[in-house]
């Protein structure tokens, strides 16, 4: 009987060296560690061995047996995890790309203005989104129930409407610099704004604004139109022709809008600019006196210009979306193409 436990292990031995598939371990396992298995059928036969030679066949058996089992689970368990991680791993393969995030449009057009005014000497300044009654009307020359204050529809704090609101022009912030610094005043005012208007394919009821003031003496209108005029040319191009139309704001007069000859069908007409060949660009004008004296600057020895334009529309006209809502859905396949 020893030498049948020695013939098994032999066999055993030379099948487990040959093990190199699930399949085969599967096979192994069925044949010999089962129940009805080769081992367990020996440690049967053994049982009815005359006593004097049981001890030694049984101490052989389970020898065979307890090495047996941990061979073949020690195969099993390192053909298991290669199964698992075999079909994801091909070395070959290029490596994956992560994605990177990068700056949204609206914020890198705002980085671009800045490092253009910065060039000319502005200055960046910031002002609250919630704002007060005075500071986005009554200190801009908007009368108490002027219908300007009707131009751009409001949304109140509830707590405190009367005084408290969602600034609706970044010109609110220009009161709040004229009225902490003293001049020569060069600056310009990014920020959010807010408006109780209907969201479309043209307009939403939260966007961005760019405000620019400039104070100092003997600033007339060539200084407004030169300003603007230089950074235009280095925003959309060298090449640009500008007109301005007098319009109507109540804190600067005379009150200006400014228009440029479309980037990119050079005044023939195009999509873009809804084929008249120019495109408006910003608001702007001569500080009224009573917005220089309501911040307590004194209109006989300084005047200035202001401007203000909407960041959104020159992200779309540049990048040609037509419709406002795609920069703020943040859906990545959009921003990427931007
Ligand atoms: N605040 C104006 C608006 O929201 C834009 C504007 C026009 C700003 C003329 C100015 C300006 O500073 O001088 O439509």
């Amino acid at each position: 009987m020893l030498e049948r436990v020695a013939q098994l292990r032999a066999v055993l031995e030379l099948e487990l060296s040959q093990i190199s598939t699930v399949e085969q371990a599967d096979g192994f396992r069925l044949r010999h560690l089962v129940r009805k298995g080769t081992v367990q059928q020996m440690i049967d036969e053994m049982r009815s061995l005359p006593t004097s030679e049981k001890p030694a066949v049984g101490r052989e058996l389970n020898v065979l047996k307890a090495h047996v089992e941990t061979e073949f689970a020690t195969i099993n368990a390192r053909l298991q995890q290669n199964r698992k991680q075999q079909p994801t791993i091909d070395a070959s393969l290029p490596a994956r790309r992560t994605g990177h995030g990068s700056v949204h449009p609206i914020v890198a057009t705002i980085q671009r203005v800045v490092d253009i005014f910065g060039r000319m000497g502005f200055s960046v300044a910031h002002g609250p989104d919630v704002e007060d009654e005075r500071h986005n009307f009554s200190s801009l020359n908007f009368p108490d129930d002027h219908p300007a204050r009707d131009m751009q529809d409001t949304f109140f704090v509830q707590s405190n409407p009367a005084t408290l609101l969602l600034r609706t022009h970044t010109s609110s912030v220009q009161v709040r610099v004229m009225e902490t610094v003293a001049p020569p005043i060069r600056c310009i005012m990014p920020g959010r704004v807010y408006r109780n208007e209907a969201v479309s394919s043209r307009s939403l009821a939260e966007f961005h604004q760019v405000e620019g003031l400039y104070i100092d003496r003997n600033v007339s209108m060539a200084d407004l139109k030169g300003t603007i005029t230089a950074f235009a040319r280095q925003f959309y191009s060298a090449d640009a022709r500008f007109r301005f139309r007098t319009s109507y704001f109540p804190f600067t007069e005379p009150s200006l809008e400014v228009d440029m000859s479309c980037f990119l069908c050079k005044g023939d007409g195009c999509r873009i600019c809804k084929h008249s060949g120019w495109l408006e660009i910003a608001g702007c004008g001569m500080v009224h006196p009573n917005v220089l004296a309501s911040a307590g600057i004194n209109p006989e020895e300084y005047t200035g210009f202001a401007f203000g334009f909407g960041l959104e529309r020159i992200v779309m006209m540049q990048t040609g979306i037509d419709d406002i809502r795609l920069l703020y859905q943040n859906d990545v396949r959009v921003l990427q193409q931007l």
